[in-house]
């Protein structure tokens, strides 16, 4: 007789319950609502969704009828939401491991982006590199988020600049929501920089009477599915005038706003997001007190990036502000060949000790906060009844190892289940 549901977590030690309580974020002040139940279980049903969560001894009496497809016994061991990497470039050829070693001589980010490296050198290699080539590097890439535990992730697009390319990243990014497990939100970032050739307003002129009007169709088609509308907006690539026309005809388009701003210089994007209603904006390491209170009041998502503050040794964001005034705080490994650290573990741990947040408020800004910011946090990020059954199952009886070990988690992370699916 089939089974009539998928799976049953059963008797878990610690189950982090984090309780959105229909408003799909946390706040600092919220932070009750991360519960961490003990003995506790959890039913996803055949539709890989969630069915009930609770106390081992309830779910039992509760479920003594059932049939289940798998049972894993979690005696010992930590259920957490699956984690949510909320900005990710990770569609790309070529390697910058020189850059490392520039960097690491004194070589600043700009230095190395006006000598024509960075952006540009991936962009020539991502130019030339085909579909196919390129959707094998990137599925390597995601399998290896995913045994980080990461169920969610956000893909940018934005080493193409010329339209052919972005949609040949696009289609890569389509392919892999078809074939892949891992939940993938995408993004089109066709202004990352500013194409050899041509100047911002040039490029701003192409994106919005070119690129965008070509995504419409696709989406219209069926052929490709974009989710977020990304800008660099930052000195000496895109300005705030050439942001304000490039988000807005995204908008217009129905993408929500998902921008890198005030990365390398204040540059007011935290109060233009603000003004244009983004779901998001990242970086934000030079904020002004005005964008935070602007993000707050708008409920625009902050999403910090640790290890680029770290590798470019920048002045960290200022995370323990943000969550005093309120705004809502997400993470994401920035994955490209700048930063390359595609572990949200790694991100979490970070966060606690560069940016001093608590280890709550990491996980809550890795779960349900980024999956605000990437507008699913109604079907992802916690554990609740009716939601996405993504976990992760640790081999380790307290959670807080999660973050606590530095690096090689793969002994800790003993399951990662996407809609009640053990990948
Ligand atoms: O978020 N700042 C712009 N974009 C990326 C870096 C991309 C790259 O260097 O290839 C970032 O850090
Ligand atoms: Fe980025």
């Amino acid at each position: 007789m089939a089974s009539e549901y998928k799976l049953l977590l059963e008797g878990a030690q610690q189950l982090v319950l984090i309780c959105s309580k229909g408003e799909h974020y946390l706040l600092q002040a919220a932070m009750p609502n991360l519960a961490v139940l003990a003995n506790a279980s959890v039913v996803i049903g055949k539709d890989g969704y969630i069915k009930a969560v609770g106390h081992a001894d309830s779910i039992r009496r509760q479920f003594s009828e059932a049939s289940f497809e798998k049972i894993i016994d979690c005696s010992g061991k930590c259920i957490l939401p699956g984690l949510v990497d909320a900005h990710t470039h990770p569609v790309w050829a070529g390697d910058r491991v020189n850059e490392f070693a520039m960097k690491l001589a004194g070589a600043t980010y700009m230095d190395i982006h006006q000598a024509g490296g960075g952006i540009h050198f991936t962009v020539e290699h991502t130019q030339k590199t085909s579909e196919e080539e390129l959707f094998g590097g990137f599925k390597h890439r995601l399998l290896r988020m995913l045994r980080a535990g990461t169920t969610l992730v956000e893909c940018k697009s934005g080493y193409g600049l010329n339209l052919d390319t972005e949609i040949k990243m696009l289609r890569v990014i389509e392919r892999a929501k078809q074939e892949l497990d891992i939940g993938i939100s995408s993004t089109y970032c066709g202004a990352h920089s500013v194409p050899k050739g041509k100047n911002a307003t040039e490029a701003t002129d192409d994106i919005v009477n070119n690129h965008l009007p070509k995504l419409k169709e696709l989406d219209l088609n069926g052929e490709i599915h974009v989710d977020n509308i990304d800008v660099f907006c930052e000195k000496g690539v895109f300005d705030l005038s050439s942001n304000k026309r490039i988000l807005q005809a995204g908008k217009d388009i129905g993408l929500q706003i998902n921008f890198h701003g005030d990365e390398l210089h204040p540059m007011k994007s935290a109060e233009l997001g603000a003004e244009l209603g983004a779901q998001a904006i990242s970086h934000l390491e030079e904020v002004s007190d005005e964008g935070i209170t602007a993000m707050a009041s708008a409920k625009c998502a902050a999403v910090l990036l640790p290890t680029t503050a770290y590798i470019l040794r920048l002045k960290q964001p200022q995370a323990r502000k943000m969550l005093k005034e309120g705004v809502i705080v997400a993470l994401g490994s920035d994955f490209n060949p700048n930063a390359y650290c595609c572990s949200m573990p790694m991100v979490m741990h970070l966060a606690c000790v560069n940016m001093k947040m608590s280890m709550k408020e990491a996980l809550a800004a890795a779960t349900i906060n980024a999956a605000y910011a990437l507008g699913r946090s109604h079907t992802h990020g916690s554990i609740e009844n009716g939601k996405q059954g993504d976990f992760i199952i640790l081999n380790s009886s307290r959670w807080e190892h999660l973050i606590y070990q530095f690096g090689g988690h793969q002994e800790l992370i003993e399951y990662v289940v996407v809609k009640g699916k053990v990948i």
